[in-house]
């Protein structure tokens, strides 16, 4: 008789797990689905575009078809309005002309209008942003010249790029704007039958903590950002801009510090943000220097200066892909890719340059899918070559290892920046949450049956 009975149990130990999962990634799928549309079932491939980029890559040189989103990035906040502030003369023709210009190259690209810090003057910007968050009546200021702006020149969505909240006080007040934007963005969308809602998205910190700040305690709201967001941007890059000696600027794994791509995706999920809800950041710049003496060439040795401005990016220290191509080409340059940290550079004569090369996007975006994100986004599409060599690469290597599909299981991850592996992947909050409560169940269920 013990036979049937331990039978029964066996059944009925596999549908409460079945239903217990199945709840769990309707929770997902739901919270994913939230604002409609925000997690397209093959995922986001985004780049943004820098209308500074125009001179050498307009709009219309971009291959749409190889994104599923384009950002427009970026226009900045009005510092006496608190609106958004509308773009400078010579950029209003482009902000009116970049929807349709990338619907015209691609019918089902989607554009986001991205309302960022203004990088010449970091301080007022975010002064500005600061105040206007921390005020219910200029939240509704900024919010509806938002919604205006998008809608006036053909946008599907919005993104917040404030780089970045440097108090508590602003980390709170910016979960309270999400929240008001997203109500804003529901209620004009019951006005508003012609169009799908507007998307809302934010380009946010590589981590969800904030490093090397006055306040060393200071943690973006996880809960707002989840809900309220179709999906959040993480600036996986940049790492070391002020570095005395050579190092890779954006490297998959670090064994010596957080600041790896690794660190901050897992860092995300284990604060609770659904992998659903994560993009990862590639970087289509490269970070050089010149060496102090050109013998000492590997990673860690001393440096004199950042390199030179380039065309394209017009900063000292960032050179654009297609820039490092060119250097490729050359005989004197020596190449080194360093599966450690997943990362590459080369070295001419006294100049270093640490980039992100087509084998390396590759392995990012392996990591990314094998971390169940909804997808990344490239950091700015105009400094690809002219064959859109890595664009092409991310959008190859996403199909092939997102091919799992898409919203059934969400991975963690272990806070540990060291690795990341799918024995790793069981100790992670979100997942692991889970899958302790299964076990815990079934242990409960054995113990009742006894
Ligand atoms: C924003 O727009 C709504 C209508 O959609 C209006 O009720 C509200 O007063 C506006 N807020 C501000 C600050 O203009
Ligand atoms: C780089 O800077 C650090 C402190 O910021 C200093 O300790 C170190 O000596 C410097 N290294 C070189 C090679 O200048
Ligand atoms: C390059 O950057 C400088 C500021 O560093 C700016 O004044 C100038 O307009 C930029 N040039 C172009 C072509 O964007
Ligand atoms: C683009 O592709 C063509 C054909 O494969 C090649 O001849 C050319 O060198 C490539 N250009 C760049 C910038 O990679
Ligand atoms: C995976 O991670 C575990 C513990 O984090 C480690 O012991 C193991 O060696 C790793 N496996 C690989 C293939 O990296």
């Amino acid at each position: 008789m013990a036979r049937p009975r331990r039978f029964s149990l066996t059944v009925s130990l596999i549908s409460l797990v079945e239903f217990l999962s199945l709840t769990s990634a309707s929770m997902s799928q739901q919270l994913c689905a939230d604002g409609g549309g925000g997690g397209p079932a093959a995922g986001v491939r985004a780049g943004y575009w820098s209308p500074s980029s125009s001179r050498y890559s307009p709009v219309s040189s971009i291959d749409a078809s190889l994104f599923t989103h384009l950002y427009y990035s970026s226009v900045s906040i009005d510092e006496a309005s608190y609106a958004v502030a509308p773009p400078p003369a010579d950029e209003a023709s482009l902000l009116a002309a970049f929807s349709s210009t990338v619907k015209s190259g691609s019918p089902s690209a989607k554009t986001m209008l991205s309302i960022g810090t203004d990088e010449y003057r970091m301080d007022v910007s975010n002064a500005a942003f600061s105040r206007m968050a921390s005020d219910r009546s200029l939240r509704g200021v900024f919010i509806n010249s938002s919604v205006e702006l998008a809608r006036a020149n053909g946008f599907d969505g919005l993104d917040l790029s404030w780089i970045f909240p440097a108090t508590q006080m602003d980390m709170e007040n910016l979960g309270v704007l999400l929240a008001e934007w997203r109500a804003k963005i529901t209620e004009e969308s019951t006005t508003n039958s012609l169009s799908e809602p507007l998307l809302l998205t934010a380009t946010l910190y590589f981590s969800n903590h904030l490093f090397d700040m006055p306040d060393d305690n200071l943690d973006y709201p996880i809960d707002d950002i989840s809900s309220n967001l179709n999906w959040a941007n993480i600036l996986t890059f940049g790492f070391h801009g002020g570095s005395n000696v050579t190092t890779v600027d954006a490297p998959l794994y670090d064994a010596t510090s957080h600041f790896s791509v690794s660190y901050g995706v897992i860092s995300w999920l284990d604060a609770g943000v659904p992998p659903c809800k994560l993009v990862m950041g590639i970087p289509l710049f490269g970070r050089s220097w010149f060496l102090r003496n050109k013998a000492k060439n590997g990673i860690g040795s001393p440096t004199a200066a950042a390199g030179t401005k380039q065309r394209k990016s017009n900063q000292t220290g960032i050179i654009a892909y297609a820039e490092v191509e060119e250097y490729m080409d050359s005989a004197s340059t020596v190449v080194t890719y360093d599966s450690q940290s997943v990362a590459e550079y080369f070295y001419n004569g006294d100049l270093w340059v640490s980039f992100d090369s087509a084998q390396v996007v590759q392995k990012k975006l392996e990591f990314a899918a094998r971390s169940q994100l909804l997808g990344y986004f490239l950091w700015t599409v105009g400094f690809d070559d002219s064959n859109s060599t890595i664009s092409k690469q991310a959008t190859e290597s996403w199909h092939q290892y997102g091919q799992g599909g898409f919203g059934t299981m969400h991975a963690g991850g272990s806070n540990q920046y060291v690795a990341f592996n799918s024995s790793s992947v069981s100790s992670g909050s979100w997942y692991s949450k889970i899958l302790s409560y299964l076990l815990s169940s079934v242990l409960l269920l054995v113990t009742l049956s006894r």
